[in-house]
């Protein structure tokens, strides 16, 4: 990251501070007495059908319980009591497919269709604990779907559309999910990207061996009109289905602590982990964060997350939070530049959208195609940007209050992770001072610190790890079928601390500057992927003996990931065969996980550097992946190893 520019402060307009959600005050409540402020906000945000008693249950660390006694329905606070309060015919969602077909939904029909989808869901067996596997394109029914289920008290588990049927099997099979909801497709970049052959190929690869297939049905949405297949008695057509349902339904109210959703993400092996969420401690952060850090007037904010519903931010800021606060929001299905770069600054012209929540690599993007794209459309309808998923460098943030901003919104970067559920650290709009580059501060009610490897707090200007020292509402209650790892991950090394994975240092002023993973997990696009899991996929493959895979420093998507495999021996002659072994290997795993872990380098070499041990040195790797002079290799068992990988690149 560059250095820092800590000279450049800028403070909230008076317009703005006149008018913001968030005020000082509530840092002091909230230091005051964190239980009760938490409490307060279960209580203002939430609806509850049995009010909570206890706040915190955290007599078995790390496995907390947040107001456990309590019951809600989370769907019902996300639609139902909004109708009740008069505010049906509010906007929900103004969906704008990648085509430019368009839909403008409001809280009333947004209900009705949920009540419809629960009903379904009911009628084809799925019950409370049951797990639903969502794999959806960026339409209305992606969001139906997550309400439906969580409405009548089940488990859903988003997968991203750009995950291969592998990655979905095996998230299907660790879930037990008896349900899967898709689409033929969905449009992206000009054309239908299909989906439904990738969950029959999924369902197909049932080997003998394995488990007991757990789904039962197939619900498919009619997106792009592509042919697909058809399994009789097991797929059936949403368009059938859902339409036909009684567009009435009693929301129960469940236990705070009922499951919501499981939500897998990359971590240090090659296995993803499936991050559960429970219900009442996750609303209640995502919709306080959502209307504090967002600054949310929901009778006038059109506000845009531009995360697809595949990752925590949508789930948290496109889902949960908003809906909970009664937002009107934008969601988008396609890509940016479709049909040709600036599709989204005509989406926020077109629906005067004033709240925009992106992630740092897309607004590089639109850096590099030059400012006269965004300055062409009228963005005056904005007055907050938002960031997330990497840290955003200040050349970066500078663009985007510049030129998308007018000089004036100001810019939330916003620190946390599908683990934490909601935002953690972020400034708040109206009260910080800005200063780019820096997340800033942890939101009031969330405490967190920088220690060194020992434990040991830092003091200002030292990096360190990032850890969150008390429990927090939205915090993950575990790894999906895994209670060991989950301890093991996140809380072993110091005892009650949670430790997130992310190098951090506080500046002078305290302001909390993040540094990137210290572990090997990379980020692409702000998105998470593990080395070890793309090695595996590697590996998996004929040609491959041994493959190292490292997150090398891109200009755009922040790290791009780059691989150095040995080809097996016994392959040699026929990997001589294949024109481009590097393409061959790029598509396999592209299939084995999904595009999006595709490495943007793939060097076939014969060695790799180890030390002495058999560790792999990915520091040394990473030099050469940017260009630099390799760095020291006294450890290395064969010191030569890395003179041949560099000459061998170079040519
Ligand atoms: C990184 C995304 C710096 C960080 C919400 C974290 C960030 C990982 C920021 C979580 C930010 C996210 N500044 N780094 N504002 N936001 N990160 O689980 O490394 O997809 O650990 O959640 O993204 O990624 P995840």
């Amino acid at each position: 990251m560059s250095t820092p520019h800590t000279h450049d402060r800028f403070a909230p307009s008076e317009e703005f501070s006149a008018h913001a959600i968030a005020g000082p005050e509530l840092y002091e409540e909230a230091a005051a007495d964190r239980l009760g402020f938490w409490a307060d906000q279960a209580r203002e945000l939430v609806s509850w059908s049995t009010p909570f008693t206890s706040v915190l249950d955290w007599s078995n660390p790390p496995f907390a319980r947040w107001f456990h006694d309590g019951e809600l329905n989370v769907a019902y606070n996300c639609l139902d009591r909004h109708v009740a309060a008069g505010r049906g015919e509010r906007i929900a969602l103004h969906w704008e497919g990648e085509p430019g077909d368009s839909r403008s939904i409001s809280y009333a029909e947004l209900t009705e269709e949920v009540c419809r989808t629960a009903n379904l869901l009911t009628a084809l067996g799925v019950g409370q604990g049951d797990r639903v596997a969502i794999y959806l394109p960026m339409i209305p029914e992606a969001i139906v779907s997550m309400l439906a289920v969580a409405r009548i008290g089940a488990v859903h588990s988003v997968v991203f559309g750009g995950f291969s049927a592998d990655s979905l099997r095996s998230r299907i099979d660790d879930a037990g999910a008896k349900l899967v909801i898709t689409a033929d497709g969905g449009w992206r970049k000009g054309k239908v990207t299909p989906l439904k052959p990738a969950v029959d190929q999924a369902l197909a690869a049932r080997g003998g061996a394995g488990p007991q297939e757990t789904v039962e049905h197939v619900l498919v949405v009619n997106r792009g009109d592509n042919v697909i297949d058809w399994v009789p008695g097991r797929d059936l057509w949403w368009h059938d289905e859902v339409p036909v349902m009684d567009a009435e339904h009693h929301p129960a109210g469940f236990p705070a602590e009922n499951p919501l959703f499981i939500l897998y993400t990359s971590g240090t092996t090659g296995k993803p982990k499936g991050i559960l969420h429970t219900s009442g401690g996750y609303l209640t952060q995502a919709a306080f964060t959502h209307r504090t850090v967002f600054d949310l007037h929901p009778e006038q904010d059109v506000y845009w997350c531009t995360a697809d519903i595949g990752w925590i931010t949508g789930h948290s800021y496109v889902v949960y939070g908003p809906l909970a606060n009664g937002a009107t929001q934008v969601i988008y299905e396609g890509t940016p530049e479709s049909p040709a770069p600036g599709r989204w600054w005509d989406i926020i012209e077109k629906y005067r959208v004033t709240t925009f929540y992106t992630a740092p690599t897309a607004v590089r993007s639109f850096m590099k195609q030059g400012r006269e794209i965004p300055l062409a459309r009228d963005l005056s309808s904005l007055r907050l940007l938002g960031s997330v998923g990497e840290p955003i460098n200040p050349e970066a943030w500078r663009w985007f209050r510049e030129i998308v901003g007018a000089g004036t919104t100001p810019i939330v970067d916003t620190w946390w992770q599908t683990e934490t559920g909601a935002i953690m650290v972020s400034a708040l709009p109206g009260v910080t001072t800005l200063k780019p580059g820096s997340a800033q501060t942890p939101i009031p009610g969330i405490d967190i610190d920088i220690v060194d490897e020992a434990g040991a707090p830092l003091p200002n200007g030292q990096s360190g790890l990032l850890v969150v020292t008390e429990p927090w509402p939205s915090m993950l209650r575990g790894i999906w079928n895994d209670p060991e790892r989950f301890v093991e991950t996140y809380w072993a090394r110091f005892g009650d601390r949670y430790v997130a994975g992310d190098g951090a240092r506080r500046d002078e002023d305290g302001d909390v500057w993040l540094l990137g993973r210290v572990d090997d997990v990379m980020n692409v696009s702000g998105h998470r992927l593990s080395t070890a899991e793309i090695e595996s996929a590697l590996v998996a493959h004929e040609f491959t003996a041994e493959a190292a895979v490292i997150g090398a420093d891109d200009e755009t998507t922040g790290q791009a990931v780059v691989a150095f495999v040995i080809i097996k021996s016994s392959q040699l002659e026929h990997a001589h065969q294949v024109a481009d072994v590097a393409a061959v290997l790029r598509r396999h795993v592209g299939e084995q996980i999904g595009a999006i872990a595709r490495p943007r380098d793939i060097y076939v070499v014969e060695e790799l550097p180890k030390t002495r041990s058999g560790k792999i040195m990915r520091r040394l790797l990473r030099d050469v992946a940017e260009g630099r002079e390799v760095g020291d290799t006294t450890s290395l068992a064969d010191t030569a190893v890395m003179q041949t990988i560099s000459s061998r690149l170079r040519h």
